[in-house]
């Protein structure tokens, strides 16, 4: 029996509009790039490592937190019959729900990085036969227009884990979960993993290890630039720098220049100075307040939350309330 899998929806973005990106995030003040483009072949695989490293709590908790309240969670799920996946990556900790969830019949993974995508999807349509298993690779900051069809009675469940609503800005997170839940529809919900806030010197090695895996990842990023559009950044002449934002509760990934140097991407030229960085990604922590305000700005309500013993990370089910929240559809009073 073969579990070739192909995709059910193609909308990666093409070489203009990735190369266009770069440019337009480089020409700012303060320069940043895209963090949906650390993930080539490369990168998945180096975010993978970064998810076993000792420094790195967020997956082994979330796992742990998924397997030791796996009978809450489904009695809170019910009834899926569609589990979308956002940023499935290998598809880990989906195999855990999957095992659990006998009444889902479609699993659909959307990832950016298309082999990775992919992969998983045979890996995971070998061991749930039963599955249709239907992925789509895109870009999830963008709408994506998915048309599925559940049979009456069953619902959407979304599963959103690794805290990558945190990868966010706030405002840009309202929007991204007010877009799941029009997706989900009333009855439906987003079991999402929310890394918490926590002392500063724990966070810092999370995104700055000892092995360096972390600064790697974030230097690939320039090495994918290279090879999508014939650039010649120096990964080496860029250094790792991960800083907390007090503020703004979040950690920031930069690539600092080591030295005053130009770089030539296609036709185009780009200056540093030395000390100067790229913004590539922030990742912002919430508290269990914080966060079920923002639940609430995109029409959902926290239905339950689940956290480890150390209060390090939560992973939190949200239902969607009504479809006329958020002042979408309702009438002015
Ligand atoms: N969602 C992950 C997080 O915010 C992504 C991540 C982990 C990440 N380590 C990183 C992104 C390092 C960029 C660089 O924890």
């Amino acid at each position: 029996m073969s579990f070739t899998v192909s995709l059910y929806l193609d909308l990666a973005p093409k070489t203009d509009s990735f190369s266009e990106e770069v440019i337009e995030g480089l020409s700012r003040s303060q320069k940043t790039l895209p963090s949906k483009f650390f993930y080539d072949g490369r990168g998945s695989q180096l975010f993978d490592q970064i998810c076993e490293l000792e420094e790195y709590y967020p997956t082994r908790t979330e796992l742990r937190i998924l397997s030791e309240h796996m009978p809450e969670i489904l009695e809170a799920l019910g009834q899926s019959a569609i589990l979308i996946e956002y940023g499935s990556g290998t598809s880990t900790k989906t195999r855990l729900l999957l095992d659990n969830l006998t009444d889902a019949d479609s699993y659909v993974p959307i990832d950016i990085s298309r082999e990775h995508l992919i992969a998983a999807s045979e890996h995971i349509q070998k061991s749930y036969p039963h599955l249709t298993v239907l992925p789509v690779c895109a870009d999830y900051s963008q709408r994506i227009p998915l048309n599925l069809n559940p049979t009456p009675g069953s619902r959407i469940t979304v599963f959103f884990p690794g805290s990558t609503i945190g990868n966010f800005r706030t405002d840009k997170a309202v929007e991204f979960l007010s877009r799941l839940c029009s997706i989900v529809g009333p009855g439906g919900g987003v079991l999402i993993g929310v890394d918490l806030v926590k002392d500063v010197d724990i966070l810092k090695a999370a995104y700055d290890d000892a092995l360096g895996v972390t600064a790697l990842f974030n230097q690939n990023i320039l090495m994918h630039i290279n090879a999508r559009m014939a650039g010649c950044f120096d990964p080496d002449m860029f250094a790792h720098r991960a800083i907390w934002n007090e503020e703004e509760q979040r950690i920031e990934m930069h690539l600092e220049s080591r030295d005053r140097q130009t770089v030539e991407l296609g036709d185009t030229v780009i200056s540093f100075n030395k000390g100067e960085t790229i913004l590539t990604e922030y990742s912002h922590k919430y508290t269990l307040e914080s966060f079920a305000s923002l639940a609430d700005q995109a029409g959902f309500t926290v239905d339950h939350v689940w956290t480890d013993p150390d209060r390090l990370f939560s992973v939190q089910y949200l239902t969607a309330v009504t479809p006329g929240r958020n002042g979408r559809e309702q009438q002015p009073s």
